[in-house]
C-alpha cells in the first residue's frame, strides 16, 4: 500500500462516529477503527487488548458514546483521544497508529 494514499475521506465518518479500514501491509495488512471528534480523528487497531476480539459487534459498526468506544465482546471501555482503558476487563490501552487529516482525507503520519 502506498503509505501516503488516503485511508478515506473525513466526511466518510460521521462526526462522534467510527469506521472500519483495511490496511495492507506485506505482513498480511490489518483493520484500523478510524474514530471522529470534530475535525479530529483518531486511529486504533481492530484488537481489543482484553482478549484479542474484534471491538465491533458487525463488521465495521461500533459502540461509541461521550467520547468513549466500548468493546462488544466483553464491554472493555476505552477513551477515543488516546485509547485508554477506563473500565471493564482491559488493563492495556489501544494499540493506536498517528494519522492526520489533509485536505479533508485522513492519512497515516
Ligand atoms: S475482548 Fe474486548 S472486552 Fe474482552
Amino acid at each position: 500500500m502506498d503509505p501516503s494514499a488516503p485511508l478515506c475521506r473525513l466526511d466518510d465518518i460521521d462526526d462522534g462516529g467510527a469506521i472500519a479500514v483495511q490496511v495492507d501491509s506485506s505482513t498480511g495488512g490489518f483493520e484500523l477503527i478510524l474514530l471522529r471528534q470534530g475535525e479530529r480523528v483518531f486511529a486504533y487497531h481492530n484488537e481489543c487488548p482484553h482478549a484479542g476480539r474484534r471491538l465491533d459487534y458487525a463488521p465495521g459498526r461500533f459502540l461509541v458514546s461521550d467520547g468513549r468506544l466500548v468493546c462488544a465482546a466483553h464491554g472493555a471501555t476505552f477513551r477515543v483521544v488516546d485509547g485508554a482503558c477506563l473500565g471493564g476487563p482491559c488493563s492495556n490501552g489501544l494499540a493506536g497508529l498517528p494519522v492526520e487529516v489533509v485536505d479533508g482525507s485522513v492519512r497515516l503520519r
